[in-house]
């Protein structure tokens, strides 16, 4: 089983378990604000390779690579004056940036998966010490199974990958609670591959323009958008409202629900109808209702502005059927 280390103590332990590890070409599973991710050298193909196996993933789909700040990212990446200006805004953060590779960067294939572009993302806290510490861009998707729910601990990634890898960093909840969000500029223009933990409007202010969404379910260059992703066990309704016998039921700020009283149980994203908090809870409780095996798991209404918008992108990929 991997050993789990605890950040908050044994902060220098930790970092030094994480170099050699990674050193050896084995992947990391490490705390960052948005969910755990599993990182390995994003430089070294057979450490990339690791990941793949680790998380048994059926395609070779690009991983972001995960930087210690925005110097090392301009070693890796052209960024344009939008881009630029993005990075300067919100990083570190629950941000990742679409860029031109440079002539320089010895980031492999295998993290961009052949495309003349990489995702750049400098993520907050313990996790951009790691990278500075190990001198090198790591490669970082959630840290789960193929095809299951992010995790948003350190309990989450020991019982779905703790007999496959040998150490997990221990950062507590992830306060963000879904994936970073993926933008890219191109011509002047600033499309929103991947909703997430920065909210739109943010963005959007920044770049004092409108982001470009992509049509769910169109071919975008976000192939971890794959439909059937982040999928519990059972069924998953959505904009319920009714809840059958046997079901659980996942509200938002209380609503009354008809048949809310029939639900095995019934857990709320945040009773103070607070997004950032729903989005923050929304992978852990799904974790506990599959837990709890009911006939399905049915999810109130949940707003779409602000953080709603990934909360309801992770959700319609939840519900969506398994292929
Ligand atoms: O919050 C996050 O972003 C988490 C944590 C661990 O940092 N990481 C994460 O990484 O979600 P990953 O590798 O699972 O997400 C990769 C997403 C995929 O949908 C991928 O297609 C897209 O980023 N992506 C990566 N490189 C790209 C590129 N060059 N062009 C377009 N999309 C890209
Ligand atoms: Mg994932």
């Amino acid at each position: 089983m991997a050993d789990i280390i605890d950040i908050g103590t044994q902060r220098d332990a930790a970092l030094a378990r994480a170099v050699e590890i990674l050193s050896a070409r084995e992947p990391v599973a490490m705390p960052t604000e948005t969910v755990y991710g599993l990182a390995a050298d994003a430089t070294n193909p057979d450490a990339i390779a690791r990941i793949y196996e680790v998380k048994g993933r059926p395609r070779f789909n690009p991983l972001i690579a995960h930087v210690a700040d925005l110097t090392m990212a301009e070693r890796h990446a052209r960024f344009d004056p939008l881009s630029r200006k993005l990075a300067e805004a919100f990083w570190p953060g629950p941000l990742t940036l679409v860029l031109p590779l440079t002539a320089e960067s010895d980031i492999h294939d295998l993290c961009t998966a052949g495309l003349p572009t990489v995702g750049l993302r400098c993520p907050r806290g313990f996790a951009s010490e790691l990278i500075a510490a190990y001198g090198k861009p790591l490669a970082a998707p959630s840290a789960n199974r193929s095809g299951r729910i992010s995790p948003t601990s350190a309990a989450h990634v020991a019982d779905d990958l703790g007999d496959r890898i040998q150490l997990v960093l221990d950062g507590g909840s992830a306060p963000v609670g879904v994936e970073s969000t993926i933008v890219k500029i191109e011509d002047g223009e600033a499309r929103l591959l991947r909703p997430g933990g920065l909210d739109a409007a943010e963005i959007e202010a920044v770049l004092g323009m409108t982001l470009i969404r992509a049509d769910h379910g169109a071919a975008i260059e976000a192939p971890g958008m794959l439909a059937s992703h982040y999928a519990p066990d059972v069924g998953v309704r959505l904009d319920v409202d009714c809840v059958k016998p046997g079901e659980i039921l996942i509200n938002f700020a209380g609503q009354d629900i008809a048949g809310r009283d029939m639900a095995v149980e019934e857990l709320d994203l945040s009773p103070r109808g607070d997004l950032r908090e729903a989005a923050a809870n929304l992978f852990a409780m799904m974790k506990q209702a599959d837990a709890l095996a009911p006939a399905a798991i049915v999810f109130a209404p949940i707003p779409t502005d602000g953080l709603g918008e990934a909360i309801n992108d992770r959700l319609s990929r939840a519900a969506a059927p398994k292929g």
